[in-house]
């Protein structure tokens, strides 16, 4: 089976990226990239580069080489369905916000719009790649539906779940720990497998069938975010013990059988999977009555809900017990660095927190609008929009930001803070002058030579 035209329904985080890396190793093939949203197919259109949809480090480099050539994006959905041998679905599966499963199941509607979309304009023969994240057995749902509505053609599924990591996707997609292909028919798999061997190492594909490359994602993913939680559970104790956690992390970690990957304690793990797929899972092992399944996984949120609140909690203490009217400095509102994106970032919740104290926040990220922070602060509908506007402010410039904050709280790891020139943003502070690290970033024995009243997640520094 060969492949001529690929079609790519959802042009967001991991749809864009994933895309122009395929088009770029197998320029021969025409990928076309489609979306509901006109702006993100506007933005992924921009002819100087500067305003794609999403910021990653190198995505501006792969869609100049390939954009025109073989890259396409583009809103006419039915055309490239029409069109295309292999079909990626890769649009959001966020969690319910109503009915059975709320907040804890994921929502296929967008899934099952796809999958009827498909059906009913295919005239040849299609293979449908579950791109997105899934729930275990949703490949079987869509076989249900493509087969029935559609117009007598044959459709393979396959499941071929990403892996990449946001702020580092291109260089993962690059070089992938593996791919993994999970399906039936054996030459709908090799044809997935043909586009990935253009520039991945054969033994790094991994063929399974299709439950386990489903199932497989979710777990990959809850396994990253227990470590996280695993960490941040000895941070606490690290604070009253007068333990250091990235000694215990460096420690650990040395031990070739922990690793030394994951193992930084953090104000919470944040971003679009990490919670959405262990609720997820929860979800699932409750269906099936596995009650010990289901609560040992709820635990891994649990911890990272106290850890931000907990991370709150610390700024107010520290400050004598109230922050009413003090401005606090948030460096940094993405949920981790060298990312716009700011879904579920811990930011937003700590944020929450000190508004409810009445703190006066300012926030400055090298990455992120005014426009999405409000977007965020609302979105959780604790207080009106003109409250929200009226206690948090957008900075461009973190100096300015800074001139007579009483506290700094660092939410995101961007590089660029540490190189700041702390004895100048000393002098422009209140005194005393208390900075929150929630990402362990900041040099301790700076911090202290320069008398900041200095708090860092996991150790009890002065
Ligand atoms: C999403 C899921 O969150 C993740 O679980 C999955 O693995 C891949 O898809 P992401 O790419 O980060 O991840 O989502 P998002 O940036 O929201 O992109 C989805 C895109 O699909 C949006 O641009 C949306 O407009 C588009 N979409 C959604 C459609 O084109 N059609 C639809 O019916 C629904
Ligand atoms: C994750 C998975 O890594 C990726 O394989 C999957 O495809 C999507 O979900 P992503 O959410 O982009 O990727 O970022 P990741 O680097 O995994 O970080 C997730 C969160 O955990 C971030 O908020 C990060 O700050 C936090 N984290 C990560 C820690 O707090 N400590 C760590 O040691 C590592």
């Amino acid at each position: 089976m060969i492949i001529r035209k690929i079609a790519c329904i959802g042009a967001g985080y991991v749809g864009g990226p994933t895309m122009s890396v395929i088009a770029q190793k197998n320029p021969n093939i025409q990928v076309t990239v489609v979306d509901l949203n006109q702006e993100r197919i506007d933005a992924w259109n921009d002819s100087d580069l500067i305003n794609l949809p999403i910021y990653e480090p190198g995505l501006d480099a792969v869609v100049a080489e390939a954009r025109g050539r073989n890259l396409f994006f583009s809103t006419d959905v039915n055309k490239a369905i029409d069109e295309a041998d292999m079909i990626f679905i890769s649009v959001n599966t966020p969690t319910k916000t109503y009915g059975k499963g709320k907040g804890q199941a994921a929502d296929l509607k967008y899934i099952e719009l796809c999958a009827r979309q498909i059906a009913s304009i295919s005239k040849s023969d299609k293979i449908v790649v579950e791109k997105s994240t899934l729930p275990v057995r949703t490949a079987e749902a869509l076989k249900n539906i493509l087969e029935n509505t559609g117009n007598g053609v044959n459709f393979n599924i396959l499941s071929n779940p990403e892996f990449l990591a946001e702020g580092t996707a291109i260089a993962d997609l690059h070089n992938p720990d593996r791919v993994l292909i999970g399906g039936e028919d054996a030459e709908s798999i090799n044809a997935l497998v043909s586009l990935y061997e253009a520039w991945v190492p054969k033994e790094r594909i991994l063929r399974t069938n299709l439950w386990s490359s489903e199932l497989a994602k979710l777990v990959a993913n809850a396994f990253l975010a227990q470590r996280v939680s695993s960490i941040n559970a000895i941070s606490e104790l690290c604070e009253v013990t007068g333990a250091n956690v990235d000694e215990v992390s460096r420690a650990i970690g040395q031990d070739s059988r922990i690793g030394a990957k994951f193992l930084k304690s953090s104000v919470g793990f944040g971003g679009s999977c990490f919670q959405k797929d262990i609720l997820n899972l929860v979800y699932i092992a409750r269906s099936y009555n596995l009650k010990e399944v289901a609560d040992y996984w709820e635990q891994v949120i649990i911890l990272n809900d106290h850890q931000k609140s907990r991370f709150a909690e610390k700024i107010i203490q520290t400050m004598y017990n109230t922050v009413n009217g003090k401005k606090i400095a948030f460096l940094g509102w993405a949920f981790k660095k060298d990312t716009n994106d700011t879904r579920e970032s811990p930011a937003m919740y700590v944020a929450d927190h000190l508004l409810d104290e009445e703190a006066s926040i300012v926030v400055y990220d090298p990455k992120v609008s005014a426009e999405q922070i409000y977007r965020d602060l609302d979105s959780l509908g604790t207080r009106s929009i003109e409250e929200n506007r009226r206690l948090l402010k957008v900075f461009n410039d973190p100096l300015d930001m800074i001139q007579d904050a009483h506290a700094i709280a660092v939410l995101t790891e961007w590089d660029e803070f540490r190189g700041y020139d702390w004895k100048l943003i000393k002098n422009k502070m209140k005194r005393p002058s208390f900075v929150f690290d929630g990402r362990g970033l900041l040099d301790s024995s700076l911090m202290n030579s320069l008398n900041f009243t200095y708090y860092s997640i996991g150790s009890n520094v002065k």
